[in-house]
Protein backbone atom coordinates (compact mmCIF):
# COMPACT_ATOMS: atom_id res chain seq x y z
CA UNK A 1 0.00 0.00 0.00
CA UNK A 2 1.25 3.87 -0.84
CA UNK A 3 1.88 6.29 1.51
CA UNK A 4 -0.50 9.24 1.13
CA UNK A 5 -0.16 12.64 2.55
CA UNK A 6 -1.46 16.04 2.13
CA UNK A 7 0.68 18.19 0.22
CA UNK A 8 -0.98 21.48 0.16
CA UNK A 9 -3.77 23.12 2.06
CA UNK A 10 -6.14 26.66 1.26
CA UNK A 11 -8.71 28.49 2.62
CA UNK A 12 -11.30 31.24 2.15
CA UNK A 13 -13.44 32.53 4.70
CA UNK A 14 -15.97 35.72 3.48
CA UNK A 15 -15.39 39.40 3.84
CA UNK A 16 -18.46 39.88 5.64
CA UNK A 17 -17.94 39.42 9.13
CA UNK A 18 -20.49 39.17 12.06
CA UNK A 19 -19.40 40.24 15.38
CA UNK A 20 -21.20 39.08 18.99
CA UNK A 21 -22.29 42.59 19.06
CA UNK A 22 -24.26 42.56 15.86
CA UNK A 23 -25.51 39.58 17.16
CA UNK A 24 -27.24 41.49 20.72
CA UNK A 25 -29.05 43.52 18.41
CA UNK A 26 -30.84 40.68 16.40
CA UNK A 27 -31.70 38.16 19.32
CA UNK A 28 -31.97 38.39 23.45
CA UNK A 29 -28.33 37.50 24.00
CA UNK A 30 -24.60 39.11 24.88
CA UNK A 31 -21.35 39.41 23.66
CA UNK A 32 -20.47 38.14 27.32
CA UNK A 33 -22.90 35.15 27.23
CA UNK A 34 -21.40 33.96 23.64
CA UNK A 35 -17.91 34.23 25.12
CA UNK A 36 -18.20 32.21 27.68
CA UNK A 37 -20.18 29.65 26.94
CA UNK A 38 -18.74 29.12 23.58
CA UNK A 39 -15.46 30.83 23.06
CA UNK A 40 -16.49 33.11 19.51
CA UNK A 41 -15.90 35.69 19.49
CA UNK A 42 -17.20 36.45 15.47
CA UNK A 43 -17.86 34.61 12.38
CA UNK A 44 -17.69 34.87 8.61
CA UNK A 45 -20.89 35.11 6.54
CA UNK A 46 -20.70 34.20 2.85
CA UNK A 47 -22.66 37.05 0.73
CA UNK A 48 -25.81 37.17 -1.03
CA UNK A 49 -25.54 34.49 -3.41
CA UNK A 50 -22.40 33.32 -2.07
CA UNK A 51 -22.65 29.75 -2.34
CA UNK A 52 -20.87 26.59 -0.86
CA UNK A 53 -19.41 25.77 -4.31
CA UNK A 54 -18.02 29.68 -4.70
CA UNK A 55 -16.33 29.14 -1.31
CA UNK A 56 -14.98 25.46 -1.90
CA UNK A 57 -13.31 26.56 -5.60
CA UNK A 58 -11.37 29.56 -3.93
CA UNK A 59 -10.24 27.32 -1.38
CA UNK A 60 -9.50 24.40 -3.44
CA UNK A 61 -7.45 27.22 -6.05
CA UNK A 62 -5.31 27.70 -2.87
CA UNK A 63 -4.75 24.32 -1.89
CA UNK A 64 -3.69 23.67 -5.46
CA UNK A 65 -1.35 26.14 -5.65
CA UNK A 66 0.56 25.16 -2.36
CA UNK A 67 0.60 21.74 -3.56
CA UNK A 68 1.73 23.10 -7.11
CA UNK A 69 -0.69 21.20 -8.92
CA UNK A 70 -2.77 21.86 -11.77
CA UNK A 71 -6.61 21.30 -11.56
CA UNK A 72 -6.48 19.41 -14.95
CA UNK A 73 -4.60 16.83 -13.55
CA UNK A 74 -6.59 16.36 -10.30
CA UNK A 75 -8.06 12.53 -10.36
CA UNK A 76 -10.68 12.38 -7.59
CA UNK A 77 -12.72 15.55 -5.86
CA UNK A 78 -14.51 14.33 -2.61
CA UNK A 79 -16.62 17.71 -1.33
CA UNK A 80 -17.77 17.47 2.39
CA UNK A 81 -20.99 19.26 2.83
CA UNK A 82 -24.26 19.99 4.32
CA UNK A 83 -25.16 23.25 2.73
CA UNK A 84 -24.26 22.23 -0.64
CA UNK A 85 -25.41 24.48 -3.52
CA UNK A 86 -28.67 22.22 -4.33
CA UNK A 87 -29.44 18.55 -2.80
CA UNK A 88 -28.62 17.36 -6.38
CA UNK A 89 -26.42 17.21 -8.53
CA UNK A 90 -23.15 17.00 -6.18
CA UNK A 91 -21.41 20.06 -5.21
CA UNK A 92 -18.24 18.48 -5.77
CA UNK A 93 -19.39 18.34 -9.61
CA UNK A 94 -20.26 22.09 -9.76
CA UNK A 95 -16.82 22.50 -8.44
CA UNK A 96 -15.14 20.33 -10.82
CA UNK A 97 -16.37 22.29 -13.91
CA UNK A 98 -15.58 25.90 -11.86
CA UNK A 99 -11.74 24.54 -11.43
CA UNK A 100 -11.35 22.51 -15.08
CA UNK A 101 -10.50 19.49 -13.26
CA UNK A 102 -12.08 17.89 -16.23
CA UNK A 103 -10.49 14.13 -15.40
CA UNK A 104 -11.55 14.07 -11.73
CA UNK A 105 -14.16 11.80 -10.52
CA UNK A 106 -16.63 13.98 -7.75
CA UNK A 107 -18.92 13.00 -5.63
CA UNK A 108 -20.42 14.63 -2.03
CA UNK A 109 -20.49 13.00 1.18
CA UNK A 110 -22.32 13.91 4.42
CA UNK A 111 -20.92 13.46 7.51
CA UNK A 112 -21.22 17.23 8.79
CA UNK A 113 -18.94 18.18 11.20
CA UNK A 114 -16.96 15.23 10.71
CA UNK A 115 -17.29 15.25 7.15
CA UNK A 116 -13.31 16.47 6.26
CA UNK A 117 -11.87 13.46 8.37
CA UNK A 118 -14.71 11.35 6.48
CA UNK A 119 -13.38 12.16 3.38
CA UNK A 120 -9.48 12.24 3.45
CA UNK A 121 -10.14 8.68 5.04
CA UNK A 122 -11.99 8.26 2.10
CA UNK A 123 -9.18 9.78 -0.72
CA UNK A 124 -6.39 7.71 1.27
CA UNK A 125 -7.85 4.35 0.33
CA UNK A 126 -8.29 5.48 -3.54
CA UNK A 127 -4.71 6.50 -3.63
CA UNK A 128 -3.30 4.11 -1.98
CA UNK A 129 -4.71 1.10 -3.69
CA UNK A 130 -3.33 2.48 -6.37
CA UNK A 131 -7.25 3.40 -8.14
CA UNK A 132 -5.80 7.47 -8.41
CA UNK A 133 -3.05 9.38 -7.91
CA UNK A 134 -4.49 12.18 -6.22
CA UNK A 135 -7.34 13.63 -4.86
CA UNK A 136 -8.95 17.19 -3.38
CA UNK A 137 -10.64 16.97 -0.33
CA UNK A 138 -12.62 20.01 0.67
CA UNK A 139 -15.15 20.95 3.61
CA UNK A 140 -17.12 23.98 2.66
CA UNK A 141 -20.49 25.43 4.85
CA UNK A 142 -22.78 28.28 4.03
CA UNK A 143 -24.24 27.25 7.67
CA UNK A 144 -25.67 30.99 7.50
CA UNK A 145 -28.59 29.34 4.53
CA UNK A 146 -29.86 26.95 7.42
CA UNK A 147 -29.77 29.22 10.39
CA UNK A 148 -32.54 30.31 12.37
CA UNK A 149 -31.99 34.21 12.92
CA UNK A 150 -34.80 34.23 15.44
CA UNK A 151 -32.93 31.12 17.65
CA UNK A 152 -30.59 32.45 19.88
CA UNK A 153 -29.89 28.70 21.04
CA UNK A 154 -28.65 27.93 17.61
CA UNK A 155 -27.83 31.35 15.65
CA UNK A 156 -24.75 32.66 17.93
CA UNK A 157 -22.93 29.33 17.08
CA UNK A 158 -22.13 29.01 13.57
CA UNK A 159 -20.29 30.41 10.19
CA UNK A 160 -19.30 30.14 6.73
CA UNK A 161 -16.13 29.36 5.19
CA UNK A 162 -14.52 26.65 3.48
CA UNK A 163 -11.30 24.49 3.15
CA UNK A 164 -9.14 22.63 0.90
CA UNK A 165 -6.38 19.56 0.81
CA UNK A 166 -4.47 17.75 -1.80
CA UNK A 167 -3.37 14.73 -1.35
CA UNK A 168 -0.97 12.30 -2.96
CA UNK A 169 1.45 9.59 -2.60
CA UNK A 170 4.09 10.57 -0.40
CA UNK A 171 7.76 9.09 0.13
CA UNK A 172 7.39 8.81 3.71
CA UNK A 173 5.01 10.12 6.91
CA UNK A 174 1.60 11.07 5.58
CA UNK A 175 -1.30 9.65 7.59
CA UNK A 176 -0.48 7.11 10.06
CA UNK A 177 -4.13 6.12 11.51
CA UNK A 178 -7.25 6.44 10.78
CA UNK A 179 -10.59 5.82 12.74
CA UNK A 180 -14.19 6.48 12.26
CA UNK A 181 -17.54 6.00 13.42
CA UNK A 182 -21.28 6.61 13.61
CA UNK A 183 -24.14 6.50 16.46
CA UNK A 184 -27.56 6.79 14.24
CA UNK A 185 -30.03 6.12 17.06
CA UNK A 186 -29.24 10.06 17.74
CA UNK A 187 -30.41 11.72 15.13
CA UNK A 188 -32.99 13.84 16.33
CA UNK A 189 -30.62 15.78 18.71
CA UNK A 190 -28.83 17.58 15.61
CA UNK A 191 -30.61 17.53 11.84
CA UNK A 192 -32.59 19.68 9.89
CA UNK A 193 -36.06 18.48 9.24
CA UNK A 194 -37.62 20.02 6.16
CA UNK A 195 -36.66 19.78 2.06
CA UNK A 196 -35.90 16.46 2.08
CA UNK A 197 -38.05 13.44 1.05
CA UNK A 198 -39.08 12.54 4.61
CA UNK A 199 -40.64 16.05 4.77
CA UNK A 200 -40.07 17.96 1.31
CA UNK A 201 -40.90 21.46 1.10
CA UNK A 202 -44.04 23.02 1.59
CA UNK A 203 -45.35 26.43 3.01
CA UNK A 204 -46.16 24.17 6.13
CA UNK A 205 -42.48 23.13 6.60
CA UNK A 206 -41.12 26.86 6.09
CA UNK A 207 -44.00 28.21 8.36
CA UNK A 208 -42.77 25.47 11.01
CA UNK A 209 -38.97 26.44 10.45
CA UNK A 210 -37.94 23.25 8.99
CA UNK A 211 -35.65 24.27 6.97
CA UNK A 212 -33.60 25.67 9.69
CA UNK A 213 -31.06 23.16 11.28
CA UNK A 214 -32.30 21.92 14.83
CA UNK A 215 -29.82 20.99 17.89
CA UNK A 216 -30.14 19.64 21.85
CA UNK A 217 -26.95 21.71 22.85
CA UNK A 218 -26.54 20.61 26.03
CA UNK A 219 -27.54 16.98 25.40
CA UNK A 220 -24.99 17.09 22.51
CA UNK A 221 -22.07 19.03 24.45
CA UNK A 222 -21.73 15.96 26.85
CA UNK A 223 -21.19 13.01 24.18
CA UNK A 224 -19.37 15.20 22.15
CA UNK A 225 -16.85 15.37 25.42
CA UNK A 226 -16.91 11.82 25.78
CA UNK A 227 -16.96 10.68 22.48
CA UNK A 228 -14.34 13.03 21.29
CA UNK A 229 -12.09 11.81 24.14
CA UNK A 230 -12.54 8.41 22.75
CA UNK A 231 -11.76 8.71 19.58
CA UNK A 232 -8.14 10.43 19.80
CA UNK A 233 -7.50 7.48 22.57
CA UNK A 234 -9.01 5.06 19.84
CA UNK A 235 -6.77 6.64 17.18
CA UNK A 236 -3.43 6.56 19.06
CA UNK A 237 -3.95 3.11 20.58
CA UNK A 238 -4.17 1.70 17.01
CA UNK A 239 -0.82 3.87 15.73
CA UNK A 240 0.79 1.96 18.96
CA UNK A 241 1.61 5.78 19.55
CA UNK A 242 1.09 8.15 23.01
CA UNK A 243 0.21 11.93 23.24
CA UNK A 244 4.01 12.01 24.13
CA UNK A 245 4.29 11.35 20.47
CA UNK A 246 1.80 13.88 19.16
CA UNK A 247 2.74 17.75 18.35
CA UNK A 248 -0.62 19.08 17.74
CA UNK A 249 -3.77 18.42 18.48
CA UNK A 250 -6.76 19.91 15.56
CA UNK A 251 -9.96 19.03 17.61
CA UNK A 252 -13.54 20.45 15.68
CA UNK A 253 -14.32 23.60 16.71
CA UNK A 254 -17.90 23.61 17.82
CA UNK A 255 -17.25 25.37 21.34
CA UNK A 256 -13.93 25.67 23.06
CA UNK A 257 -15.24 24.37 26.69
CA UNK A 258 -15.70 21.53 24.61
CA UNK A 259 -12.34 21.13 23.16
CA UNK A 260 -10.37 22.17 26.64
CA UNK A 261 -12.63 19.51 28.16
CA UNK A 262 -11.64 16.82 26.36
CA UNK A 263 -8.32 18.52 26.22
CA UNK A 264 -8.02 18.51 30.73
CA UNK A 265 -9.36 14.81 30.12
CA UNK A 266 -6.96 13.79 27.65
CA UNK A 267 -4.16 15.35 29.62
CA UNK A 268 -2.78 17.68 26.94
CA UNK A 269 -1.57 21.40 27.46
CA UNK A 270 -3.83 23.90 26.05
CA UNK A 271 -0.64 25.09 23.92
CA UNK A 272 -0.93 21.88 21.93
CA UNK A 273 -4.17 22.44 21.10
CA UNK A 274 -5.09 24.76 17.38
CA UNK A 275 -8.07 26.75 17.85
CA UNK A 276 -9.74 28.95 15.22
CA UNK A 277 -13.47 29.19 16.72
CA UNK A 278 -12.73 32.59 18.32
CA UNK A 279 -13.17 33.99 14.44
CA UNK A 280 -14.46 31.70 13.11
CA UNK A 281 -17.32 29.94 15.33
CA UNK A 282 -18.28 26.67 13.92
CA UNK A 283 -18.34 25.55 10.27
CA UNK A 284 -19.20 22.09 10.60
CA UNK A 285 -17.37 20.07 7.63
CA UNK A 286 -15.21 23.27 6.69
CA UNK A 287 -14.12 23.71 10.85
CA UNK A 288 -11.31 21.11 10.76
CA UNK A 289 -9.72 21.80 7.02
CA UNK A 290 -9.64 25.47 7.52
CA UNK A 291 -8.06 24.68 11.49
CA UNK A 292 -5.30 22.27 9.51
CA UNK A 293 -4.62 24.97 6.96
CA UNK A 294 -4.21 28.33 9.02
CA UNK A 295 -2.20 26.19 11.54
CA UNK A 296 0.46 25.05 8.49
CA UNK A 297 0.21 28.56 6.87
CA UNK A 298 0.88 30.16 10.42
CA UNK A 299 4.27 27.61 10.94
CA UNK A 300 2.64 25.86 13.76
CA UNK A 301 2.54 22.55 11.94
CA UNK A 302 5.93 21.87 10.76
CA UNK A 303 7.68 19.29 8.23
CA UNK A 304 7.93 16.05 10.26
CA UNK A 305 5.22 17.18 12.83
CA UNK A 306 2.92 14.76 14.41
CA UNK A 307 -0.59 16.07 14.02
CA UNK A 308 -3.91 14.77 15.33
CA UNK A 309 -7.48 15.41 14.14
CA UNK A 310 -10.41 14.64 16.21
CA UNK A 311 -13.99 15.40 15.13
CA UNK A 312 -17.73 14.97 15.94
CA UNK A 313 -20.64 15.90 14.73
CA UNK A 314 -24.04 15.22 13.51
CA UNK A 315 -25.56 11.62 12.72
CA UNK A 316 -23.65 11.30 15.22
CA UNK A 317 -20.53 11.01 13.34
CA UNK A 318 -16.80 10.94 14.62
CA UNK A 319 -13.65 9.78 13.68
CA UNK A 320 -9.91 10.97 14.22
CA UNK A 321 -6.50 10.96 12.38
CA UNK A 322 -2.97 10.62 12.64
CA UNK A 323 -0.81 12.77 9.82
CA UNK A 324 2.96 12.86 9.91
CA UNK A 325 3.44 16.50 7.87
O1 LIG B 1 -20.79 20.77 15.76
C1 LIG B 1 -21.64 19.75 16.07
C2 LIG B 1 -21.71 19.48 17.48
N1 LIG B 1 -22.22 20.60 18.22
C3 LIG B 1 -21.96 20.67 19.48
O2 LIG B 1 -21.26 19.80 19.97
C4 LIG B 1 -22.56 21.77 20.27
C5 LIG B 1 -22.65 21.34 21.70
N2 LIG B 1 -23.34 22.24 22.60
C6 LIG B 1 -22.88 23.44 22.99
O3 LIG B 1 -21.88 23.92 22.51
C7 LIG B 1 -23.61 24.11 24.14
O4 LIG B 1 -24.54 23.22 24.68
C8 LIG B 1 -24.33 25.43 23.75
C9 LIG B 1 -23.31 26.51 23.47
C10 LIG B 1 -25.20 25.21 22.52
C11 LIG B 1 -25.21 25.90 24.89
O5 LIG B 1 -24.45 26.03 26.08
P1 LIG B 1 -24.96 25.40 27.46
O6 LIG B 1 -23.99 25.80 28.48
O7 LIG B 1 -25.14 23.92 27.20
O8 LIG B 1 -26.30 26.16 27.69
P2 LIG B 1 -27.78 25.56 27.84
O9 LIG B 1 -28.28 25.04 26.53
O10 LIG B 1 -27.79 24.65 29.01
O11 LIG B 1 -28.58 26.87 28.20
C12 LIG B 1 -28.32 27.59 29.38
C13 LIG B 1 -29.16 28.86 29.36
C14 LIG B 1 -30.63 28.63 28.99
O12 LIG B 1 -31.40 29.49 29.79
P3 LIG B 1 -32.20 28.91 31.07
O13 LIG B 1 -33.11 27.85 30.52
O14 LIG B 1 -31.13 28.34 31.97
O15 LIG B 1 -32.88 30.11 31.59
C15 LIG B 1 -30.69 29.12 27.58
O16 LIG B 1 -31.97 29.62 27.22
O17 LIG B 1 -28.64 29.78 28.40
C16 LIG B 1 -29.70 30.25 27.58
N3 LIG B 1 -29.19 30.58 26.27
C17 LIG B 1 -28.71 31.80 25.96
N4 LIG B 1 -28.59 32.94 26.66
C18 LIG B 1 -28.06 34.00 26.04
C19 LIG B 1 -29.07 29.76 25.20
N5 LIG B 1 -28.53 30.45 24.17
C20 LIG B 1 -28.31 31.71 24.61
C21 LIG B 1 -27.76 32.87 24.03
N6 LIG B 1 -27.64 33.98 24.78
N7 LIG B 1 -27.33 32.87 22.75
Amino acid sequence: MKKVGIIGVGEYLPDRILTNAHLEKMVDTSDEWITTRTGIKERHIAAAGQAASDLGVLAAQQALHNAKMKAEDLELIVVATITGDMPFPSTAAIIQDKLGAKKAVCFDISAACAGFVYGISIAQQFISNGTYKNALVIGTEVLSSVTDWKDRNTCVLFGDGAGAAVLAEVPKGGIISTYLGCDGSKVGILNMPGGGSRNPATHATVDNRMHFLKMEGNELFKIAVNTMTRAAETVLKQANMTFADIDLIIPHQANSRIIMAVAKKLGIPEERVYLNIERCGNMSSASMVTALCEAVLEGKVKRGDTVLLDVFGAGLVWGACIIEW
